[in-house]
């Protein structure tokens, strides 16, 4: 990692071995070694002789050099657990969830068994951005849901920075449109009034064209690259994904859950509009009107006002 970071800080002007040695307290033929190893990693680095190695490019991987170099958090991403193939990265973070510090993240290029909401497989090849957050909020179990909105409302403004415009739609999918460009699965270790630690599982279509998903998939899904009509910098996105995260957190331990739901509301592109919600039990029409603060959405018809804690929204 520091010799990345020196290599990055120093630019387009070469360094030499000598220097890059002085610097991390190594030897000439140690740094020789971790340039050889950065290379079989994907790092194009020039080498001149008598002036000393150049960064040419990183890897278009999410390493946790590549996420931590240069990410301005406090909390989040202090610790980057990197993984080229994992069954999922909820899991692996559940795993460690007691142990570990908050703020950890758990990131993998491929995830074989993804998981998404209601026991759905979540689809996630190479090109995405499939990671797992660990909070430890002190709130009652029961509010745990106001942190699965809060990732919505990062996850949209960071896509918003990246001139992405992206909205929210209810319950809490990042839409393009009416097309999911991403999904957020929370899961945690509760007692009845006690939380362990809660997983925010965040799965990106980044540079995933939208045309190599499966066919039942394209319809209804949208990616970074597809929309932008250029792949993205994957880490570069993360970095702001992690710095928007921690923003909307340090606001909701302060502030409570207020401004994340108006931003949420504003975000939305289901408030205001017409909508079939479709529960296990029935069918509600009519006109969607906000949102409780544990996420349950309004709906307001002929016979009154509902609130629906969970179901599949159908814009009309
Ligand atoms: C949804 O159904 O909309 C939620 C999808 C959540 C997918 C993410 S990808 C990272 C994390 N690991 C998983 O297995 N799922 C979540």
């Amino acid at each position: 990692m520091d010799i990345i970071r020196a290599l990055k800080e120093a630019g387009e002007a070469p360094i030499s071995g000598e220097d890059l040695g002085e610097k991390l307290g190594i030897s000439r033929t140690m740094v020789w070694k971790y340039i050889k190893a950065l290379e079989e990693n994907g790092y194009v680095i020039e080498s001149s002789p008598g002036a000393g190695y150049v960064l040419v490019s990183p890897p278009d991987k999410l390493y946790p050099a590549e996420i931590s170099i240069g990410l301005d958090t406090s909390i989040i991403g202090n610790d980057i657990h990197y993984f080229e193939t994992v069954d999922s990265t909820n899991d692996v973070a559940k795993k460690m969830g007691i142990r570990a510090e908050e703020g950890t993240i758990v990131v993998a290029e491929v995830q074989e068994n993804g998981r998404g909401r209601k026991g759905d497989p979540w689809i996630s090849p190479k090109g995405g951005i499939w990671l797992s957050v660990i909070l430890k909020p002190s709130i009652l179990p029961a509010h745990a849901p106001r942190l699965t909105l809060m990732a919505g409302v990062a996850v949209a403004n960071a896509m918003r920075q990246f001139g992405v415009d992206a909205s929210i739609k209810w319950p809490n999918d990042v839409v393009i449109g009416k097309k999911k460009i991403c999904g957020i699965l929370t899961e945690m270790d509760a007692e009845a009034d006690h939380i362990g630690f809660v997983v925010i599982g965040i799965g990106i279509n980044a540079n995933v064209p939208v045309e190599e998903l499966p066919e039942e998939l394209r319809e209804g899904s949208m990616s970074l690259s597809s929309i932008k009509g250029e792949r993205i910098n994957r880490a570069e996105f993360v970095q702001a994904l992690l710095k928007s995260l921690e923003t909307e957190y340090l606001r909701f331990k302060v502030d409570g859950s207020t401004k994340i739901l108006e931003d949420w509301i504003s975000l939305s592109n289901t408030i205001g509009r017409q909508v079939d919600v479709i529960t296990p039990h029935k069918i509600i029409s009519g006109k969607a009107t906000g949102i409780n603060p544990d996420g349950a959405l309004i709906v307001e018809n002929d016979e009154g006002v509902h609130e629906v804690i969970a179901g599949r929204c159908i814009y009309k």
